[in-house]
């Protein structure tokens, strides 16, 4: 947030800022789903909902599921909420009572640690391997479930690293914390955006669907981050709860927002490969300009639109001695907005979105070059 109001602060100044620093696409939302908004709004579709989301929406979501993933969801299992974020809020919220713990793998997306605790949680941090890419492993996972374990919560692609886990070995991941008794919380938020081998959701696994809760969104998927509009599927008992929850806080989310999302989940979907594709080009010239800059080292993201780059070799002490001062300096000499690794909970990285132009990944990226080489000079 710091790195942002000031990256904010020097642009209302006239001065020229690259910002890898926003975890949204860079596209407009598709045509189709901007004109069922616009119809929504003429229509008068303009009043309360179910609270936990039209019927028909919550019917669509199931569909797209089950046409993407070969799950069987029914409207019973879905609830509409503010997005993804939101999902995960209700979901730690329903699940975990003070003193439970909730397992988060590092490197995580930073509202998951505030969530649970929140709710009075205590959260388990696993740490995954730089050199396996940040794939979770059921083996990394495993020495730090616990008796006291409610929730592991699992985040493929992943926001920072673009971790992806494969498929067996996330149903092993899965088994693990079902032995253990507890819930797996996966967050599927950029699912379509995956470079190698197909989308996956773990909801597709055999049996054990009791203790799974997916949390979705149309956010990133569709380039709707400002509507607003996310999912959950799970068990129904657990399902009622998060609509209850919702029903006294939030209420319904936005009618009009909820059209839009019902023409993105049943409309054409050729503007997510479009996409995809764009991404893959970008990841592609992210990755390959970051292994050319002396001392930094990049494990290759599978998914998702970021890439988290090793910039140890440019810290010492005296000198820029962690990542928060990193991404400030370069922000304060190059006018370049990046994510310190630091909110993310490790030590050695930043994050770089590639929700840009070719032409910004081109300008930003010959900046951090010259300030990584000036400060390994
Ligand atoms: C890992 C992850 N999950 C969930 C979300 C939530 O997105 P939204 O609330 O816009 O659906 C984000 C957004 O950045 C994210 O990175």
């Amino acid at each position: 947030m710091r790195v942002a109001a000031e990256a904010e602060r020097l642009r209302r100044n006239g001065e020229d800022v690259v910002d890898f620093g926003a975890g949204e696409p860079d596209f407009p939302t598709p045509d189709n789903i901007k004109q069922a908004g616009i119809r929504a709004i003429e229509s008068n579709f303009t009043r309360y909902t179910a609270a936990g989301g039209a019927l028909d929406l919550r019917q669509a979501v199931c569909e797209r599921h089950a046409a993407d993933f070969g799950t069987d969801y029914g409207p019973q299992n879905c609830v509409i909420s503010v997005g993804g974020k939101h999902v995960v809020f209700n979901t730690i919220q329903a699940l975990v009572d003070p003193g439970d713990e909730v397992v988060i793998p590092t490197p995580y997306w930073v509202t998951f640690k505030d969530v649970v605790n929140y709710a009075g949680g205590r959260c388990v941090f696993a740490p995954t391997d730089e050199q396996n890419g940040f794939q979770l492993t059921a083996a990394a996972l495993e020495p730090w479930l616990s008796n006291r374990t409610k929730v592991v919560i699992v985040n493929s692609p992943c926001n920072p690293s673009g971790a992806v886990i494969d498929p067996e070995e996330y149903e092993r991941i899965l088994h693990l914390v079902v032995r253990r008794g507890a819930y797996l919380l996966s967050d599927e938020c950029y699912c379509h955006f995956v470079y190698g081998g197909s989308p996956y959701s773990i909801a597709a696994a055999a049996g054990m669907k009791d203790r799974i809760v997916v949390a979705g969104s149309v956010s990133k998927t569709y380039a709707m981050t400002g509507w607003r509009i996310g999912f959950a599927l799970g068990p129904a008992p657990l399902i009622d709860a998060m609509a209850k929850l919702q029903s006294h806080s939030t209420s319904n989310p936005t009618s009009v927002a909820q059209k839009a999302a019902l023409e993105a989940v049943r409309g054409p979907q050729d503007s997510v490969s479009a996409m995809l594709a764009e991404y893959r080009r970008r990841r592609d010239f992210v990755v390959s300009r970051l292994r050319r800059i002396p001392g930094v080292t990049c494990a290759e993201p599978k998914g998702a639109f970021y890439a988290y780059p090793n910039v140890s070799a440019a810290l010492r002490p005296g000198g820029v001695e962690n990542t928060m001062q990193f991404a400030e300096r370069l922000l304060g000499r190059e006018r370049v907005a990046v994510v310190p690794g630091e909110a993310f909970g490790t030590e050695s990285h930043i994050r770089i979105s590639y929700a840009a132009s070719m032409q910004e990944l081109e300008r930003g990226l010959d900046r951090i070059d010259k300030f990584v080489t000036s400060l390994i000079r």
